[in-house]
């Protein structure tokens, strides 16, 4: 038995919760309930990162204090990631005063690779980004991300000397202590680092007032990503207790566009602290719609909710988790949604249950209470465990989703009903109970990615088994 933690991005509350969102929740709960069905202890932190000057000017904007915009936000997120059936046992919100004292402290500790200088140059508010001179230029002064024009800024503040710890960066990505998924992503990162300047990390009060002050020093607050990266040690109670117990993280979780602070920023924070770098960090590719980035102005954002409200967390979870690759950029169209729910769901996994319960019932067989038991006792496959413990995540569904339709086979194959007819009781018994055993063995793997489903397909198989009086998923076409 092993701890494992994992963590999460936290996202910023400056709008309702996107469909992006929800591929780091996603991912990661899934990681969390294999770890524990393999029998690990584990801990798994959510959160929200609410300081910043995007936060700050959206709820100027709306006329509402920044602290109840916040405050009304991060709740709008923890009831998101509970529709997820996400299983996090903590959630932080930077504005705790908790994290705020220990971010405090986090910057005494990171003093000495502190300094102040004064910095020219352009910032994306979207990023929250300084960006070269060289990176405006080759974007026409334009983030491409966020379709803004970058700000001049001059202004006096602190610097973190990243400079000191590239070498041992470097050194830990390349020998994979600290491992960045996929591969090549772990180019790139290796690329970035050949030219990572120092990074400003504090911003004058003159400017923005909505961060965590900079200890002994009234002018500056903190820059919102040295305060939103400590979330994931500062949850854990550092630098007040010991954190041992849980870090280094067994994987973090985050998209690709935030890889840049995960592997430069963080771990350079980590090694200033005296702190083990993070096992690896699982970098997730963007969900497109109909092939291009949503983006509001091209009006082809997909709200989460609606999926939700279409057919369920259960096929939000199955779409997103077995359609959408874990590493590389995926689209979504509500056909594709559709046909997944139709053609897989309510056909493969919906009528095997049904098909199954119903003829156990017809022909009278019982498993016994000791039999199902034993069923479910057994071990995940290992080649299903090989593709979970290296992130392939969406592959290992496929395996899971293989057993499924290779059940429907075996009912085609073996023809139950005429065994029936012919009164071949013990071999109608046999292959019964071989597909029963099927899927209760199917279902250990199925209740990592749909938790919910698997639940009920429990219950159906718990003897006596009883087919379900409404079908797991509905067909609507
Ligand atoms: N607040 C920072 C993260 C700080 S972590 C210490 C942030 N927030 S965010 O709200 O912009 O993004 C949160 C997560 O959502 C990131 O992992 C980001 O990559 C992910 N996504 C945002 N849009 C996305 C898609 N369209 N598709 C997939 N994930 C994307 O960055």
């Amino acid at each position: 038995m092993k701890n494992v933690y994992i963590t999460t991005a936290i996202p910023y509350v400056n709008g309702a919760p996107h469909i992006g969102h929800a591929m780091d929740y996603c991912l990661a709960d899934v990681f969390a309930r294999y770890n524990k069905a393999v029998g690990n202890k584990v801990r798994f932190q959510a959160g929200t990162d609410e300081h910043g000057n995007k936060i700050f000017k959206k709820a100027e904007e709306l006329g509402v204090p920044v602290e109840e915009y916040v405050a009304e936000n991060a709740q709008v997120f923890q009831d998101f990631i509970k529709t997820l059936e996400v299983s996090n046992t903590d959630f932080i919100r930077t504005t705790d005063a908790e994290h705020e004292r220990r971010v405090q402290e986090i910057w005494r500790r990171l003093s000495p690779y502190i300094y102040k200088n004064k910095y020219e140059g352009w910032y994306c508010s979207g990023c929250e980004r300084f960006v070269t001179d060289k990176e405006c230029e080759e974007n026409g002064g334009v983030c491409p991300d966020h379709q803004k024009a970058y700000e001049k800024l001059s202004e006096e503040n602190y610097y973190f000397r990243i400079a000191d710890f590239k070498e041992r960066i470097r050194e830990a990505i390349s020998s994979n202590e600290m491992r960045i998924l996929p591969e090549f992503r772990k180019k790139e990162v290796l690329k970035l680092l050949e030219d990572s300047p120092d990074v400003s990390v504090s911003r004058p009060t003159s400017q923005l007032t909505w961060g965590v002050p900079v200890p002994d020093d009234p002018t500056q607050v903190m820059y919102v990503w040295i305060d939103a990266l400590s979330n994931y040690i500062t949850v854990l109670g550092y630098p007040d207790a010991d954190i041992s117990e849980w870090w280094p993280a067994t994987a973090q979780f985050v998209g690709k566009d935030i890889l840049r602070f995960h592997a430069m920023i963080w771990p350079a924070m980590l090694l200033g602290l005296g702190l083990a770098l993070p096992k690896t960090i699982a970098t997730h590719g963007f969900i497109l719609a109909d092939g291009q980035k949503m983006s509001k102005s091209i009006g082809n954002v997909v709200n989460p909710m609606d999926v939700l409200s279409k057919h369920g967390v259960d096929a939000f979870r199955y779409f997103f988790l077995r359609h959408m690759d874990t590493f590389s950029d995926s689209d979504f169209t509500w056909e594709k949604f559709e046909d997944a729910y139709n053609n897989e769901l309510a056909n493969d996994l919906g009528n095997l249950v049904q098909r199954v319960a119903t003829l156990v019932r017809k022909s009278m067989i019982s498993v016994g209470a000791d039999l199902a038991v034993k069923y479910r006792g057994g071990e995940l496959p290992r080649e299903f465990c090989m593709l979970m413990d290296n992130f392939e995540f969406s592959k290992a569904f496929d395996f899971a989703w293989e057993k499924v339709q290779g059940l429907n086979r075996q009912i085609d194959e073996e023809k139950p009903w005429s065994l029936a007819k012919n009164g071949e009781t013990e071999k109608l018994r046999e292959c019964m109970l071989s597909l029963i055993r099927g899927i209760i063995e199917v279902n250990k793997m199925l209740a990592i990615f749909i938790p919910g489903a698997a639940e009920k397909i429990d219950a159906i198989f718990t003897d006596p088994i009883e087919p379900p009086e409404e079908p797991l998923f509905p067909k609507t076409k």
